[in-house]
Protein backbone atom coordinates (compact mmCIF):
# COMPACT_ATOMS: atom_id res chain seq x y z
CA UNK A 1 0.00 0.00 0.00
CA UNK A 2 1.62 3.28 -1.08
CA UNK A 3 1.96 5.94 1.57
CA UNK A 4 0.20 9.14 1.77
CA UNK A 5 2.54 10.75 5.02
CA UNK A 6 4.53 13.69 4.11
CA UNK A 7 6.56 15.72 6.20
CA UNK A 8 6.61 19.86 4.83
CA UNK A 9 8.88 22.21 6.59
CA UNK A 10 8.87 19.94 9.86
CA UNK A 11 5.19 19.43 10.35
CA UNK A 12 3.85 15.62 9.38
CA UNK A 13 0.75 15.25 7.71
CA UNK A 14 -0.86 11.83 7.20
CA UNK A 15 -1.99 12.66 4.37
CA UNK A 16 -1.69 16.01 1.90
CA UNK A 17 -5.11 16.99 1.88
CA UNK A 18 -5.38 20.49 3.61
CA UNK A 19 -8.91 22.73 3.88
CA UNK A 20 -7.97 25.81 2.28
CA UNK A 21 -8.50 29.06 4.21
CA UNK A 22 -12.40 30.00 3.69
CA UNK A 23 -15.94 28.71 5.21
CA UNK A 24 -15.01 24.92 5.67
CA UNK A 25 -12.34 26.07 8.44
CA UNK A 26 -14.78 28.97 9.52
CA UNK A 27 -14.92 27.71 13.45
CA UNK A 28 -13.72 25.18 15.91
CA UNK A 29 -16.64 23.15 14.95
CA UNK A 30 -15.95 22.43 11.85
CA UNK A 31 -12.25 22.50 11.86
CA UNK A 32 -12.37 19.17 14.27
CA UNK A 33 -14.96 18.09 11.94
CA UNK A 34 -12.37 17.80 9.16
CA UNK A 35 -9.90 16.57 11.37
CA UNK A 36 -12.53 13.55 12.18
CA UNK A 37 -13.24 12.92 8.65
CA UNK A 38 -9.31 12.76 8.20
CA UNK A 39 -8.22 15.54 6.27
CA UNK A 40 -3.93 15.99 6.31
CA UNK A 41 -4.49 19.67 8.22
CA UNK A 42 -6.67 22.72 8.44
CA UNK A 43 -5.77 26.36 7.31
CA UNK A 44 -8.66 28.29 9.11
CA UNK A 45 -10.30 31.45 8.27
CA UNK A 46 -8.21 34.56 7.39
CA UNK A 47 -8.19 36.38 11.40
CA UNK A 48 -7.40 39.66 12.12
CA UNK A 49 -6.98 41.90 15.13
CA UNK A 50 -10.41 43.87 14.83
CA UNK A 51 -13.27 41.87 13.60
CA UNK A 52 -15.56 45.04 13.73
CA UNK A 53 -13.86 46.33 10.24
CA UNK A 54 -15.48 43.11 8.41
CA UNK A 55 -18.38 43.80 7.60
CA UNK A 56 -20.18 40.94 5.22
CA UNK A 57 -23.32 41.49 2.84
CA UNK A 58 -25.39 39.22 1.22
CA UNK A 59 -25.64 37.42 -1.44
CA UNK A 60 -21.98 37.09 -1.40
CA UNK A 61 -21.81 33.74 -3.61
CA UNK A 62 -22.29 33.73 -7.73
CA UNK A 63 -22.09 30.00 -9.14
CA UNK A 64 -21.11 28.92 -13.16
CA UNK A 65 -23.12 25.91 -13.82
CA UNK A 66 -22.56 23.02 -16.79
CA UNK A 67 -24.75 23.64 -19.56
CA UNK A 68 -27.32 20.43 -17.98
CA UNK A 69 -27.07 22.51 -15.03
CA UNK A 70 -26.11 20.02 -13.06
CA UNK A 71 -22.51 20.75 -11.99
CA UNK A 72 -20.96 23.92 -10.42
CA UNK A 73 -17.84 24.53 -12.49
CA UNK A 74 -16.32 27.88 -11.34
CA UNK A 75 -17.78 29.72 -8.41
CA UNK A 76 -17.47 33.32 -6.88
CA UNK A 77 -17.58 34.97 -3.77
CA UNK A 78 -17.49 38.45 -2.30
CA UNK A 79 -16.94 37.10 1.18
CA UNK A 80 -14.61 39.24 3.47
CA UNK A 81 -12.23 37.19 6.12
CA UNK A 82 -13.51 35.96 9.57
CA UNK A 83 -15.96 38.27 11.33
CA UNK A 84 -15.68 36.50 14.10
CA UNK A 85 -13.70 38.39 17.22
CA UNK A 86 -9.79 37.75 17.14
CA UNK A 87 -10.14 36.36 21.22
CA UNK A 88 -12.72 33.48 20.29
CA UNK A 89 -10.49 32.65 17.69
CA UNK A 90 -7.30 32.44 19.75
CA UNK A 91 -9.48 30.35 22.20
CA UNK A 92 -10.54 27.73 19.29
CA UNK A 93 -7.02 27.83 18.34
CA UNK A 94 -6.05 25.71 22.19
CA UNK A 95 -9.66 24.25 21.86
CA UNK A 96 -8.63 22.11 18.68
CA UNK A 97 -4.82 21.91 19.53
CA UNK A 98 -5.88 20.40 22.73
CA UNK A 99 -8.33 17.75 21.10
CA UNK A 100 -5.85 17.32 18.25
CA UNK A 101 -2.70 17.92 19.40
CA UNK A 102 -0.68 15.79 16.74
CA UNK A 103 -2.57 17.16 13.48
CA UNK A 104 -1.40 20.48 11.87
CA UNK A 105 -3.51 23.45 12.19
CA UNK A 106 -2.12 26.34 10.20
CA UNK A 107 -3.63 30.02 11.09
CA UNK A 108 -4.47 32.35 8.30
CA UNK A 109 -3.73 35.83 9.12
CA UNK A 110 -4.33 39.26 7.53
CA UNK A 111 -3.51 42.97 9.10
CA UNK A 112 -3.11 46.32 7.62
CA UNK A 113 0.54 47.57 7.10
CA UNK A 114 1.42 48.28 10.00
CA UNK A 115 4.18 46.57 11.63
CA UNK A 116 2.90 46.40 15.70
CA UNK A 117 -0.44 44.96 14.05
CA UNK A 118 1.28 42.26 12.61
CA UNK A 119 4.31 41.23 14.82
CA UNK A 120 0.80 41.30 17.96
CA UNK A 121 -1.24 38.90 15.69
CA UNK A 122 1.89 36.40 14.91
CA UNK A 123 2.69 36.37 19.05
CA UNK A 124 -0.82 35.91 20.21
CA UNK A 125 -1.11 32.67 17.68
CA UNK A 126 1.97 31.29 17.94
CA UNK A 127 1.18 31.16 21.89
CA UNK A 128 -2.29 30.20 21.30
CA UNK A 129 -0.24 26.94 19.53
CA UNK A 130 -0.86 26.64 16.24
CA UNK A 131 1.57 24.54 13.91
CA UNK A 132 2.61 27.09 11.52
CA UNK A 133 1.30 30.41 9.64
CA UNK A 134 -0.11 31.22 6.18
CA UNK A 135 0.06 35.11 5.47
CA UNK A 136 -2.94 36.36 3.36
CA UNK A 137 -1.74 38.36 0.64
CA UNK A 138 -4.01 37.77 -2.13
CA UNK A 139 -8.38 38.03 -1.01
CA UNK A 140 -8.83 40.15 -4.07
CA UNK A 141 -12.02 41.90 -2.69
CA UNK A 142 -13.16 44.13 -0.41
CA UNK A 143 -9.84 43.93 1.86
CA UNK A 144 -7.54 45.80 -1.40
CA UNK A 145 -9.93 48.87 -0.47
CA UNK A 146 -8.29 48.87 2.48
CA UNK A 147 -4.68 47.85 0.77
CA UNK A 148 -4.77 44.57 2.43
CA UNK A 149 -4.77 40.98 0.71
CA UNK A 150 -3.93 41.11 -2.76
CA UNK A 151 -3.48 44.83 -2.45
CA UNK A 152 -0.05 43.87 -0.31
CA UNK A 153 0.22 40.06 -2.52
CA UNK A 154 0.96 42.41 -5.86
CA UNK A 155 3.77 44.91 -4.32
CA UNK A 156 6.81 42.51 -4.16
CA UNK A 157 8.50 45.04 -1.64
CA UNK A 158 5.17 45.79 0.47
CA UNK A 159 5.30 41.85 0.58
CA UNK A 160 8.90 41.60 1.50
CA UNK A 161 8.89 44.03 4.39
CA UNK A 162 5.77 42.48 5.94
CA UNK A 163 7.61 38.99 5.66
CA UNK A 164 10.41 40.44 7.33
CA UNK A 165 8.23 41.64 10.42
CA UNK A 166 6.80 38.39 10.84
CA UNK A 167 9.78 36.38 10.20
CA UNK A 168 11.56 38.26 13.41
CA UNK A 169 8.57 37.02 15.38
CA UNK A 170 7.24 34.08 14.32
CA UNK A 171 9.09 30.21 15.98
CA UNK A 172 6.65 27.97 13.55
CA UNK A 173 6.91 28.12 9.49
CA UNK A 174 5.11 30.90 7.36
CA UNK A 175 3.55 30.28 4.15
CA UNK A 176 2.65 33.04 2.06
CA UNK A 177 -0.60 32.58 0.00
CA UNK A 178 0.02 34.15 -3.56
CA UNK A 179 -2.42 36.40 -5.44
CA UNK A 180 -2.77 35.19 -9.22
CA UNK A 181 -4.05 38.61 -10.46
CA UNK A 182 -0.57 39.31 -11.11
CA UNK A 183 1.84 39.05 -14.61
CA UNK A 184 4.32 37.18 -12.86
CA UNK A 185 3.76 34.99 -9.61
CA UNK A 186 7.43 34.46 -9.48
CA UNK A 187 7.91 38.35 -8.27
CA UNK A 188 6.32 38.53 -5.01
CA UNK A 189 6.53 34.64 -4.01
CA UNK A 190 10.70 35.72 -4.49
CA UNK A 191 9.95 38.34 -2.38
CA UNK A 192 8.54 36.37 0.81
CA UNK A 193 11.05 33.61 -0.01
CA UNK A 194 13.70 35.76 0.33
CA UNK A 195 12.32 37.55 3.32
CA UNK A 196 12.25 33.76 5.41
CA UNK A 197 9.08 32.48 4.62
CA UNK A 198 9.26 28.99 4.56
CA UNK A 199 6.63 28.34 1.48
CA UNK A 200 4.33 30.00 -0.45
CA UNK A 201 0.85 29.00 -1.53
CA UNK A 202 -1.00 29.49 -4.86
CA UNK A 203 -3.76 30.43 -5.90
CA UNK A 204 -6.13 32.33 -3.95
CA UNK A 205 -9.30 33.43 -6.47
CA UNK A 206 -8.95 35.05 -9.53
CA UNK A 207 -10.92 38.63 -9.71
CA UNK A 208 -13.92 38.01 -11.52
CA UNK A 209 -17.31 39.12 -12.69
CA UNK A 210 -20.23 36.12 -12.23
CA UNK A 211 -22.50 37.87 -15.22
CA UNK A 212 -25.14 39.94 -15.90
CA UNK A 213 -28.86 39.56 -15.07
CA UNK A 214 -30.40 39.92 -18.65
CA UNK A 215 -33.89 40.25 -16.88
CA UNK A 216 -32.31 43.12 -14.34
CA UNK A 217 -29.64 44.41 -16.29
CA UNK A 218 -27.37 43.97 -13.06
CA UNK A 219 -24.13 42.32 -12.68
CA UNK A 220 -23.93 39.52 -10.30
CA UNK A 221 -23.60 38.86 -7.94
CA UNK A 222 -26.51 41.54 -6.89
CA UNK A 223 -26.57 43.40 -3.44
CA UNK A 224 -28.98 45.90 -3.20
CA UNK A 225 -29.15 46.31 -6.98
CA UNK A 226 -25.17 46.89 -7.28
CA UNK A 227 -22.53 44.11 -7.53
CA UNK A 228 -18.56 44.66 -6.99
CA UNK A 229 -15.55 42.16 -8.68
CA UNK A 230 -14.95 39.23 -6.54
CA UNK A 231 -12.49 35.95 -6.40
CA UNK A 232 -13.23 32.76 -8.53
CA UNK A 233 -12.61 29.33 -7.52
CA UNK A 234 -13.48 25.61 -8.34
CA UNK A 235 -12.74 23.58 -11.24
CA UNK A 236 -13.02 26.20 -13.73
CA UNK A 237 -9.83 27.85 -11.96
CA UNK A 238 -7.01 24.54 -12.22
CA UNK A 239 -5.88 24.84 -15.53
CA UNK A 240 -4.46 28.63 -14.20
CA UNK A 241 -3.38 27.10 -10.73
CA UNK A 242 -1.43 23.81 -12.46
CA UNK A 243 0.10 26.97 -14.45
CA UNK A 244 0.85 28.87 -11.50
CA UNK A 245 2.33 26.14 -9.47
CA UNK A 246 4.58 24.94 -11.51
CA UNK A 247 6.19 28.59 -12.32
CA UNK A 248 6.30 28.64 -8.33
CA UNK A 249 8.11 25.07 -7.75
CA UNK A 250 10.50 25.93 -11.15
CA UNK A 251 11.45 29.75 -8.98
CA UNK A 252 11.80 27.18 -5.96
CA UNK A 253 13.82 24.31 -7.30
CA UNK A 254 16.14 27.06 -8.91
CA UNK A 255 16.77 29.71 -6.38
CA UNK A 256 14.81 28.27 -3.13
CA UNK A 257 15.93 24.71 -2.89
CA UNK A 258 13.99 23.29 -0.06
CA UNK A 259 11.26 25.48 0.24
CA UNK A 260 7.84 24.10 -0.06
CA UNK A 261 4.34 24.32 -2.25
CA UNK A 262 0.95 24.38 -1.53
CA UNK A 263 -1.37 23.78 -3.89
CA UNK A 264 -4.55 25.46 -4.25
CA UNK A 265 -7.57 25.86 -7.11
CA UNK A 266 -10.10 24.25 -8.43
CA UNK A 267 -8.74 20.47 -6.15
CA UNK A 268 -11.82 18.32 -6.34
CA UNK A 269 -10.18 15.02 -6.89
CA UNK A 270 -7.30 12.02 -6.04
CA UNK A 271 -6.28 12.82 -9.54
CA UNK A 272 -6.37 16.59 -9.50
CA UNK A 273 -4.09 16.40 -6.49
CA UNK A 274 -1.89 13.95 -8.35
CA UNK A 275 -1.13 16.74 -10.84
CA UNK A 276 -0.42 19.11 -8.44
CA UNK A 277 1.80 17.04 -7.12
CA UNK A 278 3.95 15.83 -10.40
CA UNK A 279 3.64 19.65 -11.03
CA UNK A 280 5.68 20.45 -7.47
CA UNK A 281 3.67 20.64 -4.50
CA UNK A 282 4.21 19.32 -1.52
CA UNK A 283 0.80 19.79 -0.14
CA UNK A 284 -2.73 20.32 -1.89
CA UNK A 285 -5.36 22.27 -0.41
CA UNK A 286 -8.99 22.43 -1.42
CA UNK A 287 -11.43 24.92 -0.21
CA UNK A 288 -14.88 24.77 -2.80
CA UNK A 289 -14.66 21.30 -3.21
CA UNK A 290 -15.41 20.82 0.58
CA UNK A 291 -18.00 23.17 -0.11
CA UNK A 292 -19.76 21.63 -2.69
CA UNK A 293 -19.18 18.22 -1.59
CA UNK A 294 -18.15 17.61 2.37
CA UNK A 295 -15.86 16.82 4.15
CA UNK A 296 -15.83 13.69 3.85
CA UNK A 297 -14.55 14.03 0.48
CA UNK A 298 -11.22 13.62 1.61
CA UNK A 299 -11.64 9.86 2.10
CA UNK A 300 -12.17 9.19 -1.67
CA UNK A 301 -9.36 12.02 -2.88
CA UNK A 302 -6.83 9.97 -0.68
CA UNK A 303 -7.83 6.52 -2.09
CA UNK A 304 -7.72 7.98 -5.83
CA UNK A 305 -4.27 8.88 -4.89
CA UNK A 306 -3.36 6.01 -3.58
CA UNK A 307 -4.58 3.92 -6.50
CA UNK A 308 -2.62 6.38 -9.00
CA UNK A 309 0.62 5.56 -7.01
CA UNK A 310 -0.31 1.99 -6.91
CA UNK A 311 -0.95 1.92 -10.62
CA UNK A 312 2.59 3.66 -11.30
CA UNK A 313 4.30 1.55 -8.87
CA UNK A 314 5.01 4.88 -6.34
CA UNK A 315 5.61 4.08 -2.87
CA UNK A 316 5.32 7.76 -1.45
CA UNK A 317 4.64 11.59 -2.48
CA UNK A 318 8.53 11.46 -3.09
CA UNK A 319 8.50 9.32 -5.67
CA UNK A 320 6.77 11.28 -8.37
CA UNK A 321 6.58 14.80 -6.14
CA UNK A 322 7.75 17.30 -9.39
CA UNK A 323 8.29 14.65 -12.32
CA UNK A 324 6.07 16.18 -14.73
CA UNK A 325 8.15 19.50 -14.21
CA UNK A 326 10.83 18.33 -16.52
CA UNK A 327 8.57 18.27 -19.41
CA UNK A 328 8.33 21.76 -19.85
CA UNK A 329 10.03 24.01 -22.29
CA UNK A 330 9.83 26.87 -24.68
CA UNK A 331 7.96 27.00 -27.84
CA UNK A 332 10.70 27.21 -29.95
CA UNK A 333 11.76 24.23 -28.35
CA UNK A 334 8.38 22.18 -29.17
CA UNK A 335 9.11 23.38 -33.11
CA UNK A 336 12.80 22.08 -32.74
CA UNK A 337 11.44 19.06 -31.55
CA UNK A 338 8.55 17.84 -33.87
CA UNK A 339 10.99 19.14 -36.43
CA UNK A 340 13.28 16.43 -35.79
CA UNK A 341 10.43 14.04 -35.21
CA UNK A 342 8.85 14.91 -38.69
CA UNK A 343 12.07 14.95 -40.36
CA UNK A 344 12.99 11.10 -38.69
CA UNK A 345 9.45 9.72 -39.29
CA UNK A 346 10.10 10.70 -43.31
CA UNK A 347 12.98 8.96 -43.03
CA UNK A 348 11.44 5.82 -41.98
CA UNK A 349 8.47 6.46 -44.45
CA UNK A 350 10.88 6.60 -47.27
CA UNK A 351 12.47 3.62 -45.61
CA UNK A 352 9.49 1.47 -44.70
CA UNK A 353 6.17 3.19 -45.40
CA UNK A 354 4.17 3.66 -47.92
CA UNK A 355 6.42 3.66 -50.82
CA UNK A 356 7.79 0.48 -49.78
CA UNK A 357 4.83 -1.10 -49.33
CA UNK A 358 3.90 -0.22 -53.05
CA UNK A 359 7.22 -1.56 -54.37
CA UNK A 360 6.79 -4.99 -52.68
CA UNK A 361 3.59 -5.49 -54.41
CA UNK A 362 5.37 -4.33 -57.61
CA UNK A 363 7.79 -6.68 -57.10
CA UNK A 364 5.10 -9.81 -56.16
CA UNK A 365 3.52 -8.47 -59.14
CA UNK A 366 0.18 -7.34 -57.19
C1 LIG B 1 -16.33 31.57 -0.11
C2 LIG B 1 -14.83 31.61 -0.07
C3 LIG B 1 -14.18 32.27 0.98
C4 LIG B 1 -12.79 32.30 1.02
N1 LIG B 1 -12.17 32.91 2.09
C5 LIG B 1 -10.80 32.91 2.15
C6 LIG B 1 -10.13 33.45 3.28
O1 LIG B 1 -10.73 33.91 4.26
N2 LIG B 1 -8.78 33.43 3.27
C7 LIG B 1 -8.05 32.92 2.24
O2 LIG B 1 -6.82 32.93 2.28
N3 LIG B 1 -8.67 32.38 1.17
C8 LIG B 1 -10.02 32.37 1.11
N4 LIG B 1 -10.63 31.79 0.02
C9 LIG B 1 -9.82 31.26 -1.09
C10 LIG B 1 -9.58 29.75 -0.97
O3 LIG B 1 -8.82 29.42 0.17
C11 LIG B 1 -8.83 29.22 -2.22
O4 LIG B 1 -7.56 29.86 -2.32
C12 LIG B 1 -9.58 29.44 -3.53
O5 LIG B 1 -10.96 29.34 -3.35
C13 LIG B 1 -9.17 28.45 -4.62
O6 LIG B 1 -9.33 27.11 -4.20
P1 LIG B 1 -10.66 26.22 -4.49
O7 LIG B 1 -10.88 26.19 -5.99
O8 LIG B 1 -10.35 24.87 -3.90
O9 LIG B 1 -11.78 26.90 -3.78
C14 LIG B 1 -12.03 31.72 -0.03
C15 LIG B 1 -12.69 31.06 -1.07
C16 LIG B 1 -14.07 30.99 -1.10
C17 LIG B 1 -14.74 30.27 -2.23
Amino acid sequence: MPSLETTVDGLTLPNPFIIASGPPGTNLRVINRAFREGWGGVIAKTVSLDHKKVINVSPRYAKLKSADNKEVIGWENIELISDRSFEIWLDEFKACKDEFPDRVLIASVMEELNKDAWCEMIERCQDAGVDAFELNFSCPHGLPERKMGAAMGQDPEILEEVCGWVNGVSKIPVWAKMTPNITHIEDPARAALAAGCEGVSAINTIRSVMGVDLDTLRPQPTVEGYSTPGGYSSKAVKPIALRMVMELAQLTRKEFPGKSVSAIGGIETGSDAAQFILLGADTVQVCTGVMKFGYSVVKQMCEELEAFMEKKGFANLEDFRGHSLDYFTTHTDLVNRQAARKASQKTDTDWNGDDFVKQSNELAGG
